[in-house]
Parts: structure tokens; C-alpha cells; sequence
């Protein structure tokens, strides 16, 4: 098992990455940073019911361990749910010590860190994610909120968890379609950052496609690293860590737009790295050979350009990495080179 620590201004965790080695960690570690007695897992009727056992086996006899289920999909991570799992914590009499116990991919996570950083003003919350996109994105960084009808995470916080427990065992049982979601975030960190990964990538396609656990292992570990460089420099995201938006631009705009039904994210940011990747070549920013060895990759795990919107400026428009009449994008130099780029709104 893998233990990397994140340093934040808010408070330092741990992430344990590993490949059925990490639970057996849970109460010890819960011990040493004096979680508890009392622990609230917020999670979907469906890992509840593949995992649930499981995961509650972890925690130790002495303490109380409650669960409130809830919708995992996009379309749901809304105020509505927030609303719902205050209530049910207040009848669960959950105080100031309660732990709230994310369980699940990015919808789980990021509800449960804005419900932990609202809830009586600030309440731990330890996380489990158990997509692939969780695991090397949105359970690190301390990014938590919702989306409104105007877009996608304009409520939120900054409000890190006390620890990460990544088992890489959970992918098993992750539809591909949600995977591959995850690997399109992979593939950004290979892009902006990564030179071994993107290596990785392109020797392994078949055993990564293929979630052979010492190569997952390896591949989230890298990605946990390449976060927790940009982060750490700019935790609170107001100039180094705006390059993790590589593909967001689009990817944002483009869920918006589908009314964060039947795109996932990474299909999303995928398109958003054709068009961020598109830009870049005929802005003259990077060489044909680096649009084409993106575009390359991006083909090898599964993600084919489609068409974007006609309308869809409007919601690009909309969406906060805004910057008065402008919109902020990441281009690509070249590989391990990306830059923020400021291009006029009516440009696209
Ligand atoms: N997912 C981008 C960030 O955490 O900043």
C-alpha cells in the first residue's frame, strides 16, 4: 500500500492507494487521527448493497456507524440533496464529532464534502472513492459542491477530508463506460504533466482497458502525484492548479448542455481535449505532431470526436472559469507544457 500525504492550508491527509490492502488500515488510521465515535456513510443503494458489509467490517465494534443513501447520478448532486441529508443527519442526532464517511465516486464525494463543510459549521468526513475518476481526481484537492440549473459546481468549498482510503479493488465492479470516464482523466494528467504516464498509456492500453491491479495501482499512484504538485502550489485554484481544467472548458459546458444526463464527465473532458488541442494547433501555440499524438491517444482508449453543439458558446459563457468577457482556456504547448490562455468569448 501506498501512503502519499497531502499538504493543505486547511489541514494535511494521507491517501492510501492499494490493491486489497488498504481497509484493513481503516480503524487504526481512524484511531490515530481521533475520528469518531460516531460515523455517518453516505453512499447509493447500489455499493451499499455490494459493499456495505464490507466496508462497515473495517470500522472498529466500539464505535457507531450510520448510513444514508442517496442518488450517484450527476443530475442529483444538487441542493435538494443536501437538503435531504441534513435532515436525516439531524434525526440521526449527528454532532460536531460526527465523521460524515464518503462512499462512492465524485457525486458522493463532492455532496459529502459540502454537507461535512456545512453541516454545524464544519464536521470531519474521511473518503472512499470507488470510481476511477474519484480516485486519481475529485476525492484529492478538497474541490466539494453542486451544481445549480446555471452549472456545473457553482456552489461549493474547499474543505479537505481527513483521509483517503483508495482501494483499488472497487473498480471491479465499475461499469466500463464509468472506467473509461476516469481515463480521460488520466490521459489530461499524461498530457499537462506526465511523460511516464503518458509512456504507460501508450504501451499498456490492453491491461490498463484491462484494470490488471499492480498496472492500476501504478497508474493511480502517478496521477495522485501529479495532482498533488498542482494543488499544493495553489490549493484555493487561481493559477497553477486552473491547468487541471485541460478539457474542462468544453467538458463543463458540454454536461450543462446535456443536463448531466447520459454524458459522463470523462466523455465530456475528452471533448473538450480535441477542441482545447484543436485550438492550440491553429492558434500555432503546438506542432501538428503533438495535436496528433493527443488525438492518438485519446482514439486508443475509446474517445472519438464528435461534433460539438451549435449553441454551445452560451453555456461555455456561463460557466466560472469566466473571466469578465473572456474565456479562460488550457492550451498545450507541447506535451508536459500546457498554458492558460485568455481567448475573447465571441472568438468560439
Ligand atoms: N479537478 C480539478 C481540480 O481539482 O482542481
Amino acid at each position: 500500500m501506498k501512503k502519499i500525504i497531502i499538504q493543505s492550508q486547511l489541514g494535511s491527509y494521507p491517501i492510501h492507494i492499494g490493491y486489497k490492502t488498504v481497509l484493513k488500515h481503516v480503524s487504526s488510521v481512524l484511531t490515530s487521527l481521533r475520528l469518531g465515535p460516531h460515523f455517518v456513510i453516505i453512499t447509493s443503494p447500489t455499493l451499499s448493497h455490494l459493499y456495505g458489509y464490507k466496508l462497515r467490517r473495517h470500522f472498529s465494534s466500539s464505535v457507531k456507524v450510520d448510513q444514508i443513501l442517496i442518488s450517484d447520478q450527476e443530475k442529483d448532486k444538487n441542493m435538494d440533496t443536501v437538503q435531504k441529508i441534513i435532515s436525516r443527519l439531524i434525526k440521526l442526532k449527528a454532532h460536531r464529532k460526527t465523521c460524515l464517511v464518503a462512499f462512492g465516486g465524485g457525486v458522493i464525494g463532492d455532496i459529502t464534502g459540502f454537507v461535512a463543510s456545512i453541516y454545524m459549521r464544519g464536521v470531519p468526513f474521511i473518503a472512499f472513492p470507488t470510481t476511477l475518476l474519484s480516485q486519481v481526481d475529485s476525492s484529492i484537492g478538497g474541490k466539494c459542491g453542486v451544481n445549480t440549473q446555471e452549472g456545473k459546481n457553482l456552489v461549493g468549498s474547499f474543505y479537505p477530508p481527513r483521509a483517503v482510503f483508495s482501494e483499488c479493488s472497487f473498480l471491479k465492479t465499475l461499469p466500463q463506460k464509468h472506467y473509461r470516464s476516469g481515463l480521460a482523466e488520466v490521459i489530461k494528467y499524461a498530457v499537462i504533466d506526465n511523460q511516464k504516464l503518458w509512456t504507460i498509456l501508450h504501451a499498456h492500453p490492453s491491461q490498463i482497458l484491462k484494470r490488471i491491479p499492480s498496472v492500476l495501482e501504478k497508474v493511480i499512484t502517478s496521477c495522485v502525484l501529479t495532482k498533488k504538485k498542482f494543488i499544493e502550489e495553489d490549493e484555493k485554484d487561481f493559477s497553477k492548479r486552473q491547468i487541471l481544467n485541460f478539457g474542462h472548458t468544453i467538458g463543463h459546458a458540454l454536461e450543462a448542455h446535456a443536463a448531466y444526463r447520459g454524458i459522463t464527465h470523462g466523455e465530456a473532458i475528452a471533448q473538450g481535449m480535441y477542441t482545447a488541442t484543436d485550438l492550440s494547433l491553429q492558434r500555432k501555440l503546438c506542432r501538428p505532431k503533438t495535436a496528433g499524438g493527443i488525438r492518438s491517444l485519446l482514439k486508443k482508449y475509446g474517445f472519438q470526436k464528435q461534433p460539438l453543439p451549435p449553441n454551445i458558446s452560451s453555456t461555455i459563457a456561463r460557466d466560472k472559469k469566466r473571466e469578465n468577457k473572456a474565456i479562460s482556456w488550457i492550451l498545450i504547448e507541447e506535451l508536459g507544457k500546457p498554458q492558460r490562455v485568455s481567448i475573447p468569448q465571441e472568438v468560439f
